[in-house]
């Protein structure tokens, strides 16, 4: 991928319908993406199916959920759940009676990690067995939903998968030095890339976000094959990060968190969209904006970008809607402080020859420094404190705004995808979100 490929137009076809079935590749977490694509497949009327990743029992050993936990996700996703665990990634994994990778990494320490070898032989083998059982899995899942689908009606299928973190004190350590640390806490991200621990977190990543969307495309395909050929259709839809265009300079321009350390997963998962298109299946995984979820908390700075959203609702004729959203925003800031302001601070950190380096597509992801980490770490704090309550902020009403604004996007673009790999932009976010409030 050279440039992205942008989704520039709201799209408007739709052939889901009741009696169709989404399935959830995924659980459903509060502030997750995911709520943007179930809340169009209710309206749509469809039949919402979905998984779980399981539970860890006090061996660690996976199993499903129980009844209580059952009731609880089915009630939350509103559809169904297949309880068989589909937890991803292999760090707890193993032949039987052998160490896993976590039991592995847990003699590393803050000291060792760096010169701490593992033995990638062995790790292959582990590699095998997480990949055996996820697949077998999968094969479980599929042969349930198989009678769950009826013929003739079509189906979607939405990965949500990332992760893979493996549970060890030293990485915890690492984590909040690579992510949040400046000054003296400081740690560069090529050092953990370097490192045996960071090549096993980057297969683990591969694993789990990327990897697993094949196997749901190679595990499904034989419930493809039954409703093509009674006349229905199969789509499949995940979620990438690849960087976003937003308002920087009073023009949209491609930006990027940085260090991503998923980044290799996310194009791998790219590619996994792109063989399957290449063959005839319509997979597309969408390039979305950074938000606040769960899963993106630990990142310090990658909310930043979100602010000039609200320079964009104005931009793509928003009217007074998009200024009710600047007035929710104001309301959440300080006394005496102002949004301009805010937005002020934002575009000189956009606009400053430290993060401009970053604004390089081709080299993406590109390692974190300690320039960026003081200047981005230190806005995100000077802004957080700009707020009357730091768990009531702008970015989580902005984030909650994408997650609903990439629901229709996704949902109607994959009635006809325009290909494999497509990037929501601040700018389409905003003319959808403008064009569903207009009334
Ligand atoms: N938050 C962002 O800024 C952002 C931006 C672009 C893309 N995305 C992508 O959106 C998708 C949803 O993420 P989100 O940010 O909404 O957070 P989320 O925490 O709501 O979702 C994370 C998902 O990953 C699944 N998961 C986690 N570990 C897993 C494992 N080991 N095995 C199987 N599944 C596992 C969870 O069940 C959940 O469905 C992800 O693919 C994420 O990379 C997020």
């Amino acid at each position: 991928m050279n440039s992205p490929v942008s989704l520039r137009d709201i799209p408007q076809s739709n052939i889901f319908r009741k009696g169709d079935v989404f399935v959830l590749f995924g659980e459903l977490f509060g502030r997750g993406y995911a709520n943007g694509l179930i809340n169009e497949a209710k309206k749509a009327g469809m039949t919402i199916i979905g998984i779980t990743v399981g539970r860890r029992d006090e061996n660690n050993a996976l199993r499903p959920l129980n009844d209580e936990e059952l009731a609880v996700a089915e009630s939350n996703l509103g559809g169904r759940i297949i309880n068989v665990p589909l937890m991803a990634g292999f760090d707890l994994d193993a032949p039987a009676g052998e160490p896993t990778p976590t039991d592995l990494l847990a003699d590393m320490t803050l000291k060792s990690w760096q010169d701490d070898r593992l033995d990638w032989q062995y790790i292959e083998k582990c590699r095998e067995v997480g990949v055996a059982r996820f697949k077998s899995s999968v094969a479980r899942v599929m042969a349930e939903l198989d009678g769950m689908i009826p013929d003739g009606s079509n189906a979607f299928f939405a990965h949500t998968m990332a992760g893979g973190i493996p549970k060890v004190k030293v990485f915890l350590a690492i984590a909040n030095r690579i992510y949040k640390g400046r000054g003296e806490r400081f740690m560069s991200s090529r050092a953990l890339l370097d490192s045996d621990l960071g090549k096993l977190i980057l297969m683990n990543f591969d694993e789990v976000t990327a990897n697993t969307f094949q196997y749901l495309i190679d595990g499904s395909a034989h419930i493809r094959a039954r409703l093509e050929k009674s006349g229905g259709q199969v789509r499949y839809t995940a979620y990438g990060y690849h960087g976003t265009e937003i308002l920087i300079d009073g023009k949209y321009q491609w930006q990027t968190y940085s260090n991503y350390t998923q980044g290799r997963a996310k194009m791998r998962l790219e590619n996994v969209a792109e063989a399957a298109w290449a063959t005839g299946i319509k997979a597309t995984v969408y390039n979305c904006p950074e938000i606040r979820t769960n899963s993106s908390d630990i990142f310090a700075g990658v909310e930043l970008s979100l602010f000039p959203l609200l320079k964009a609702l104005r931009q793509e004729n928003g009217g007074a809607w998009a200024e009710a959203q600047w007035q929710t925003c104001r309301s959440l800031l300080q006394e005496g402080i102002t949004l301009e302001a805010l937005l002020q601070k934002i575009e000189a950190y956009n606009t400053s020859s430290v993060m401009s380096v970053f604004r390089n597509f081709a080299a993406w992801p590109m390692d974190n420094s300690e320039a960026l980490a003081d200047l981005m770490i230190g806005t995100s704090d000077e802004i957080i404190q700009m707020h009357k309550d730091r768990k009531e902020l702008v970015v989580g009403h902005l984030s909650a705004l994408v997650l609903e604004g990439t629901g229709p996007l996704m949902f109607h673009e994959t009635s006809s995808p325009a290909g494999p790999v497509l990037w929501l932009n601040h700018d389409i976010i905003a003319k959808q979100l403008n064009l569903m409030h207009s009334s």
